[in-house]
């Protein structure tokens, strides 16, 4: 694997993927987009959306990744196909685009963890003036973008993997055990049957196309993290079920966090579920209030592990999404890694700014753009939420889709997916991939891609 570093072994791999994966999309956006999105109708289209087209995708990227061991743009080089490296440029800049919100939205989790440990429990309702303070936003989000350069720049096995290592399991128990206590208040029956009745006559479009999005931002897919991460994984192990385990815990932690969140809505709602479809505050607005019931001390505790976990669960996303322009950089263009790293960081932090201040502290950020026919204004951090995750990260599955079925061909994928995994050319999955990968991908995903395009951003609505 040349000296470009790789990781330990398949834990390692499956660690850091899982930690890529496993991080605010699933705590912090999932719930507040089940909750402006009509509840379990969108937990099941999620839940399918994750199946049926991020995992074949996810095969994918991490195949073509091992097979090549380079980053996200070379990779297509290296199989002869210079012209789909496209895919990998869609996807530096989708991953640019995220990471310049994705740290912001850190420094909140951050900022809350040192509120909570200061026993600042009426955080929850100062949370628009909290994050409108930009000074104090931006000693946080430098210092989350500083602590993301740290891992990322002492390399693969060293820093990524063993953060993650440590962080998913705890991270796993403290949100178990909140969820117990939800469940032990008053109204939690109301919470829990907004999240998991589904009421199909709330399945909309929009819907659909949040949840797909949704679904390939949880997952890290779209954008070559996983091609990178692929790249860095050994021949002897098994990539499906790595794969597998992988979507399973980002599920589980995601249907955890909801299963936590909204009976902890019903009880502060009283049962009402008001403020359920408050958007990107949800979480900071409603949980605060949760530790004060605990008492000082114990709210401490709980409330802090819980920021705590929060920010170690993002700081193994940031890292992955670092890693992916880095890998490009230092690969392609052979550039000192150190200097790569914090040289990445530092252009990428500059660009969050605008998504900082689009919270209230800038007007022009934020009401930054009125889409055709919408009556309301979108701020630049959702903005770039709706370009980056809910339309570039399924549009680059659809062209990884296009390109592994017609071009790469299938035997090679099922070639590299029988490497570690003896079984898999004759097991059942294979023929479901083919399938998936051929049909289902490319031309579900083309037609998703193209009534977005045109519902969210022209409001031309044709379903
Ligand atoms: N999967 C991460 C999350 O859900 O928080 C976000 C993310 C990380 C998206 C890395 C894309 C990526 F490449």
């Amino acid at each position: 694997m040349s000296n470009r570093g790789g990781f330990s072994d398949r834990l390692g791999f499956v660690a850091a993927a899982a930690g890529s994966a496993i991080g605010l999309g699933s705590i912090w956006k999932f719930p507040f987009e089940v909750g402006s999105n009509g509840g379990a109708a969108f937990v099941l289209v999620y839940v399918l959306c994750c199946f049926v087209f991020c995992f074949p995708i996810m095969l994918a990227e991490v195949a073509i990744g091992r097979k090549t061991h380079k980053n996200a743009v070379g990779a297509f080089g290296v199989l002869g196909f210079k012209q789909w490296s496209i895919i990998g440029k869609l996807g530096l800049v989708s991953g640019v685009l995220i990471l310049s919100f994705y740290n912001v939205v850190s420094g909140w989790a951050f900022g809350f963890f040192i509120e909570i440990m200061r026993g600042n429990f009426g955080i929850g309702k100062e949370f628009s003036t909290f994050i409108s303070d930009i000074p104090l936003m931006t000693t946080y989000s430098a210092l989350f973008m500083v602590m993301t350069a740290f891992i990322v720049a002492r390399g693969i096995s060293g820093g990524i993997e063993k953060a993650t290592k440590i962080m998913i399991p705890a991270l796993f128990v403290i949100l178990i055990g909140l969820m117990l206590y939800a469940f032990s208040l008053d109204h939690a029956l109301t919470g829990l049957k907004f999240y998991l009745v589904p009421d199909f006559s709330k399945i909309t479009f929009k819907v659909i196309y949040s949840a797909l999005g949704q679904a390939f931002f949880s997952l890290s897919l779209g954008m070559g993290a996983l091609i990178t991460y692929g790249s860095y994984f050994s021949r002897d192990n098994n990539i499906v079920s790595s794969s597998v385990i992988i979507i399973a815990a980002t599920i589980s932690i995601a249907f955890i966090a909801g299963l936590m969140m909204f009976p902890f809505v019903a009880y502060i709602s009283q049962g009402t579920m008001q403020g359920v479809g408050s958007g990107p505050g949800l979480i900071f607005t409603v949980l605060p209030g949760v530790f004060e019931s605990f008492g000082t001390t114990l709210g401490i505790i709980v409330g802090g592990s819980f920021f705590l976990l929060l920010s170690f669960a993002a700081l193994t996303s940031t890292v992955s999404l670092l890693e992916v322009p880095v890998a490009y950089l230092v690969d392609e263009y052979k550039w000192d890694r150190q200097k790569t790293v914090w040289g990445v960081a530092l252009f990428i932090f500059l660009i969050g700014i605008p998504s900082m201040l689009s919270s209230g502290a800038s007007p022009f950020f934020t009401e930054f753009i009125t889409y055709l026919g919408a009556t309301k204004a979108t701020d630049f951090l959702t903005f770039v939420q709706h370009i980056a995750n809910d339309t570039f990260l399924p549009l680059g599955g659809f062209m990884i889709s296009i390109f592994t079925a017609y071009y790469w061909k299938k035997e090679n994928l099922d070639a590299e997916l029988t490497a570690g995994n003896e079984g898999y050319a004759n097991s059942w999955v294979r023929p479901l991939v083919h399938i998936a990968v051929s049909f289902v991908c490319p031309i579900i995903l083309g037609i998703i891609f193209v009534l977005t395009v045109l519902d969210r951003f022209f409001g031309i609505a044709l379903v």
